[in-house]
């Protein structure tokens, strides 16, 4: 079967760049800079990785994908909101995001919070109104709820991005870093595939193959983002190089160094598609997906 990442990840970024345009509300007085502010950032050019696993798991379970686009937009708009209040002064205090001068850096740290309440907030309202057009059955729909506000909040990202802030300046313990690494970015991105499960009706059994997934994809993911913070490049990533170092975070090239963080990378990808086994040709964007992250540059 002849499969192009490139074209596929094109295609899903459309789709998914078409569907937040119509979810937001329009820039409108008297809170035009808001609405500015939390498009600035969601259309900055963002992988939109997230949604794509979202999408690419309803795919992999021989359902349409175009279905569970509520879903998908929804968790991006709360990762936007995560890397708007990652780099807040406050936090990382970095001036490049997504190519693009960071949110505070153009409409005021004010502005760059409200901004995030904003996303977060207007993801439970396309979730909502996803439930209240009948596209999808009540139940399922909380459950999905269920998912994403537990990864999203103080057992998942929010928790993991403050483990990251106490940990700066520090000498962690392993397996307080990958349980850090989990939570600020492997629950959004576990949460993305097991959420595209539930819409898609997966079994149980499949449902844990594809969050057993998305648990190594995250921490691949995480651990990948580490090291291109060391050796990656500003402009191609679109955001700064050696943020990291500057800051003191642990991370796992500061603890284990390059080579042995690399191999850990390429465990976590081969464990990921361990878990894709069971599943036939139609999983193929997802074993690509992970795999691609060793190689990738941004
Ligand atoms: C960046 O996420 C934040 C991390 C969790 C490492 P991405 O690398 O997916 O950022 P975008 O969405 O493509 O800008
Ligand atoms: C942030 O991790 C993860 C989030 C929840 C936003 P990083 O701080 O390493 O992300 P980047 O490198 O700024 O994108
Ligand atoms: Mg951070
Ligand atoms: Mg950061
Ligand atoms: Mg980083």
């Amino acid at each position: 079967m002849s499969f192009n990442l490139k074209t596929y990840l094109k295609e899903k970024r459309n789709l998914v760049n078409k569907a937040l345009e119509e979810y937001l509300p329009p820039v409108d007085n008297p809170t035009r800079n808001l609405i500015e502010s939390m498009r600035y950032s969601l259309f900055a050019g963002g992988k939109r990785l997230r949604p794509i696993l979202c999408l690419g798991t309803v795919e992999a379970l021989g359902k349409n994908p175009e279905h569970c686009l509520p879903v998908a937009c929804a968790i991006e708009m709360i990762h936007t909101y995560s890397l708007i209040h990652d780099d807040l002064p406050a936090m990382d205090n970095d001036e490049l995001r997504r190519g693009k001068p960071t949110n505070h850096v153009v409409f005021g740290e004010a502005m760059a919070i409200l901004a995030g309440d904003g996303l977060l907030t207007e993801a439970f309202f396309v979730l909502s109104n996803y439930g209240l057009n009948d596209l999808i059955n009540p139940t399922k729909l909380l459950e999905i709820i269920r998912i994403i506000s537990n990864a999203a909040g103080c057992r998942g990202m929010v928790g993991g991005q403050t483990i990251d802030m106490e940990a700066e300046g520090k000498e962690i313990e392993p397996s307080l870093l990958e349980m850090m690494h989990a939570c600020k970015t492997g629950a959004l991105i576990t949460a993305s595939v097991e959420s595209g499960a539930v819409a898609a009706g997966a079994s149980n059994e499949a449902r844990n193959a594809f969050v057993n997934y998305g648990r190594h994809f995250g921490l691949a993911f995480q651990i990948t983002d580490d090291l291109l913070d060391v050796t990656g490049d500003s402009e191609e990533m679109g955001k700064p190089a050696g943020s990291d170092e500057a800051r003191q975070k642990s991370t796992f090239p500061a603890l284990y160094g390059l080579e042995k963080t690399r191999e850990m990378a390429k465990f976590h990808v081969s464990k990921a598609l361990e878990n894709l086994q069971q599943f036939d040709d139609r999983a193929l964007p997802l074993r690509e997906l992970v795999k691609y992250l060793l190689k990738r540059r941004k």
